[in-house]
Parts: structure tokens; C-alpha cells; sequence
């Protein structure tokens, strides 16, 4: 039997709710599957950690999580402490470290769920956004001169790489082609950006003659956001910058009923560090400890820890049950629904043993 070694961490707000719900499915799922076995480690980093040690996570943090099979992350984020610095002293530093280049985020409408958009049901909409994760406009690149006084300046640099474009753009073109449309939307601004941006679209093309099976378009962001809206059906795989990828992936989640059910993968392609899965929503503090988190995104992300793991088979049984649950109306209330967080569970967890859910 095989036994995956989880680094958990649940971190800040709603994270330990929606983490505990995960790690519970997960525990149903490998009993039920029989195949396999989840041995989950609990790290409890975060920023209640940050305001006992002056830091988010040990200094060795990364030396810690370095020997886990994959990291199973809630969110960060506290009312008290300023968001550059939960951001930057957990999360960011596991994807750079991790060289966690590859940020997935698929998105499709599920089952009872009514999206906002009207004439768009389930089907209408499955796109999977591939985020470029270590560079470009997050590479914190940048700095301030005379703070304080009337001149001051900051900087914010964005850095493209022909390395770090390449390995993205063949990650999303091998992506579309493992789908069944096979199809690619090449996302930048080339037009108002004539450098980073421009060498993004000379990457693309160059990189599309290794695929040519996939058929690719190009589109500028801010012409995507419309198309997205009143388009869904013409999108499948989408491929954009860490910045304008982070902005079209909430609009595809608020597109899709709510970010309450958006999952996102943090991938090291080349397996040599754990790959981190998430849901993509933050810490919520307006409803952490209510007992109404949703944990749809979290169940979703652990599907997608189970397929990078190697058990496709685990993953579409928990995305099955999901689907149940969701078609029998059995949501929370970002959602329309009136159940709560252990609601859901429990009938996820019925739902995976097979059982009747109502
Ligand atoms: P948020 O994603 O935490 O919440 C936005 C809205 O969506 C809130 O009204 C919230 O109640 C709702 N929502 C989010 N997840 C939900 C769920 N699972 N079930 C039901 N409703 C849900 O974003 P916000 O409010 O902008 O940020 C709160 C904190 O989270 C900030 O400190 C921010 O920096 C941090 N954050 C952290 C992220 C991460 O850890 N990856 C990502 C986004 C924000
Ligand atoms: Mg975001």
C-alpha cells in the first residue's frame, strides 16, 4: 500500500476550517479506495505563529517541508498584520523556494450551483488558467528611495526570463493538449507592454510548432475579461503572467458561483520539491469561525494533489462525490445554500462510501 506523507498547513482564518474538512475527506477517500494511505503532518504556521516568533514560519521551514510528498495549505491572512508580510513570509516564499513554477487553477460551474452569468450552466464553462508562478510582476523586483519625503519613488519591477516563459508556455500548451478541445488562449498586454510582453508572444509561437495539434489564439487581459464574460464556451486552457493570471483566475471563480469553490495547484513540473495545493480563496476573517466556510475548493485541491500524487482514479471518485453533494443542493450560503461547513463534509464523506446523501 502506498502511504502519501501531507505537510499540512492550515495557517490563518477560515484555512484550519476548510483543512480540517479536507483532511477528513481524504481519510474517507483512502479507506475507501483501499489502495492507499494519507498521513498528514500539521504545521502551525501562520500568523498567530508570526506574532508569538516575529516570523511566519522557522527559518528552516523549508528544510522541514523539503522530504513531503505534497503541502496541503489553507490560507494566510490577518485583520492585525499587514498582508505583504503574511503573503511574503509563507506562501511565497514555499512556491519560489519550491520553484513551484506552474500555478493550476481549473474552474468549471458544478452541479446546483447557479453561476451569475445567465444562459451559462454547467458545461458552458471549463477553463483551466495556467499561472506563471515565479517571476514576472511578483518577482519582488523593486524598491523605494526617499521614503517619506514629497520625491519618493517605488519601483515595481516585472521580470520575464526566455527560461521562465518557455517552461511555462509548454507546461499550458501540454496541458490543452491533454484536454479534449485541445485549445490554447495565449494571454498578455503586448500592445502598452512592448518588451516582457512582446517576447511572451514570440515565445508562444515559437513554442506552438512543437504542438501542432493544439490550436492556440492570443488575446490582451483586459480584452479577455470581456471575453470571458459574454465567451465562456470559446475558452478552455489559458495561459497569462502571475499578475494578470491572479486577476482573470478571481473572475473565473466569481464567474463560476464563488471563490469559495476555486481550487489552484502549485506545481514543481519536474517533481524535484513537493508541489503545494490550495484553495484559492483567502483567510475570510468576515466569516472565520461561523462554521460556514465553504470547502468545495479545498475538496477540489485535494483532488488535484491526488492526480499530481499519481491516483487519478481517488481524485475523480472525491470529485464525483462533490458533484453529488453539490447537484443535491446541499451548499453553503456564499453559494445560495443554508448548510454549513460540516454539513457538506459529512455528506461529501457519505457521498465517497457510496452511501445515500439525503
Ligand atoms: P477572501 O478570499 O478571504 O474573501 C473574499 C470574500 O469571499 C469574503 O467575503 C469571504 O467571506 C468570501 N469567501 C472566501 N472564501 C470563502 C469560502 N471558502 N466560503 C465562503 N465564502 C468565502 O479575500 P479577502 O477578504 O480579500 O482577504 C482576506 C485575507 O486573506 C487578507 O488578509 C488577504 O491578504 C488574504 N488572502 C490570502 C490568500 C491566500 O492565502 N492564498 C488569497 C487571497 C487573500
Ligand atoms: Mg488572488
Amino acid at each position: 500500500m502506498r502511504e502519501y506523507r501531507i505537510a499540512a498547513i492550515p495557517a490563518d482564518g477560515i484555512g484550519p476550517e476548510v483543512i480540517a474538512a479536507g483532511l477528513q475527506v481524504l481519510e474517507v477517500l483512502a479507506e475507501r479506495c483501499g489502495n492507499f494511505a494519507i498521513s498528514a503532518t500539521i504545521f502551525d504556521w501562520g500568523s498567530d505563529y508570526y506574532k508569538k516568533h516575529g516570523e511566519m514560519m522557522p527559518s528552516d521551514g523549508l528544510e522541514q517541508l523539503k522530504s513531503f510528498d505534497a503541502i496541503f495549505f489553507g490560507a494566510v491572512g490577518a485583520p492585525d498584520v499587514p498582508d505583504h508580510i503574511t503573503l511574503w513570509g509563507l506562501r511565497l516564499p514555499i512556491c519560489q523556494g519550491f520553484d513551484q513554477y506552474a500555478n493550476v487553477r481549473p474552474t468549471k460551474i458544478l452541479p446546483g450551483i447557479t453561476p451569475p452569468l445567465r444562459n451559462c450552466g454547467p458545461g458552458d464553462l471549463d477553463w483551466v488558467i495556467v499561472r506563471e508562478n515565479s517571476e514576472g510582476e511578483y518577482s519582488g523586483h523593486g524598491g523605494r528611495a526617499h521614503r517619506g519625503l514629497p520625491e519618493e519613488v517605488g519601483t515595481e519591477v516585472a521580470i520575464f526570463t526566455r527560461v521562465g516563459v518557455t517552461r511555462i508556455m509548454r507546461y499550458a500548451f501540454r496541458l490543452a493538449q491533454s484536454r479534449p478541445r485541445k485549445l490554447l488562449t495565449v494571454v498578455t498586454k503586448s500592445n502598452a507592454q512592448r518588451h516582457g510582453m512582446v517576447m511572451w508572444d514570440e515565445i508562444a509561437a515559437e513554442v506552438a510548432r512543437e504542438f501542432a495539434d493544439v490550436t492556440w489564439d492570443k488575446m490582451l487581459v483586459d480584452a479577455m475579461t470581456v471575453r470571458m464574460t459574454l465567451h465562456p464556451k470559446s475558452l478552455d486552457t489559458i495561459v497569462a503572467t502571475n499578475l494578470h493570471a491572479d486577476i482573470l483566475s478571481d473572475l473565473a471563480g466569481a464567474l463560476a458561483g464563488s471563490l469559495g469553490v476555486a481550487p489552484t495547484a502549485n506545481i514543481d513540473p519536474e517533481r524535484r520539491y513537493p508541489s503545494m495545493f490550495e484553495p484559492i480563496h483567502g483567510s475570510a476573517f468576515d466569516i472565520a469561525g461561523k462554521g460556514i466556510a465553504n470547502p468545495v475548493a479545498t475538496f477540489w485541491t485535494a483532488a488535484q494533489m491526488l492526480e499530481h500524487l499519481g491516483e487519478p482514479e481517488a481524485a475523480k471518485h472525491l470529485m464525483q462525490a462533490v458533484e453529488r453533494v453539490s447537484g443535491a443542493g446541499i451548499l453553503t450560503p456564499d453559494v445560495g445554500g443554508t448548510a454549513t461547513t460540516e454539513d457538506v463534509t459529512a455528506a461529501v464523506c457519505q457521498a465517497i462510501k457510496g452511501a445515500n446523501i439525503l
